[in-house]
């Protein structure tokens, strides 16, 4: 198992207080690991939605993709984030995001989420973009996002936004581009 290094977060229980997990940046070793935990998370052909057009031979936004294992080492979850463009302003894809069945409910995700996020606004990032529910997301401050498009077919209805800094996303609008 890997020692703990000075940029990772210790993620306790919810109730009771325990370390279960050890969130730390994700290494070129976890990076198939990582993939069968979103192939066991999303439904059969997740590659081919529209979202992974915009990831494709593009590098990660390597300091946002973190693991979290527990002290067996077992992977429970995973986030990663890549670059994107939105009328011609830089913007943070945020996804995929996932958690293992059997980590699920107990705040591994929400925490993935704002530890990364906590972290994208400390190295200068303005805005998130993600394609999800917002039931979920809104808890973290995403927002439906209008005028911003992804490519189809996505509901529009799933494209939210978070600001990092004050009105980020205001007069931003247009189709989200790869990043060139
Ligand atoms: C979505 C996911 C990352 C959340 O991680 P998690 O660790 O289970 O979530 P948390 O423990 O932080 O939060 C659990 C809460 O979120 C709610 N929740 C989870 N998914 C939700 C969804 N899609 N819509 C609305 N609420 C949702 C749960 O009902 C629970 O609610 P409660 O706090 O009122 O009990 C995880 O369920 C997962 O990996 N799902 C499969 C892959 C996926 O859908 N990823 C997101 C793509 S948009």
């Amino acid at each position: 198992m890997r020692s703990v290094g000075p940029r990772d977060t210790p993620f306790l229980h919810k109730f009771t207080g325990v370390q279960l997990f050890t969130l730390a940046q994700e290494t070129a070793e976890d990076w198939w690991e990582v993939e069968a935990l979103f192939d066991l998370s999303f439904a059969p052909g997740r590659t081919a939605l529209s979202s992974y057009r915009l990831r494709e031979d593009v590098p990660p936004v390597a300091e946002l993709c973190r693991v979290a294992r527990d002290e067996s080492g077992i992977l429970g979850g995973a986030i990663r984030y890549w670059p994107v463009q939105v009328g011609g302003a830089q913007v943070l894809l945020l996804g995929p995001v996932a958690v293992h069945p059997t980590a699920q409910g107990e705040g591994l995700g929400a925490a993935l989420i704002r530890d990364t996020v906590a972290r994208a606004q400390e190295n200068g990032f303005a805005r998130i973009l993600l394609v999800g529910d917002e039931p979920y997301y809104s808890r973290f401050g995403f927002r439906r996002l209008h005028g911003v498009t992804m490519p189809p077919p996505t509901n529009p209805d799933r494209v939210l936004g978070l600001d990092l800094v004050p009105n980020a996303w205001e007069a931003i609008t247009g189709s989200v581009q790869r990043t060139p």
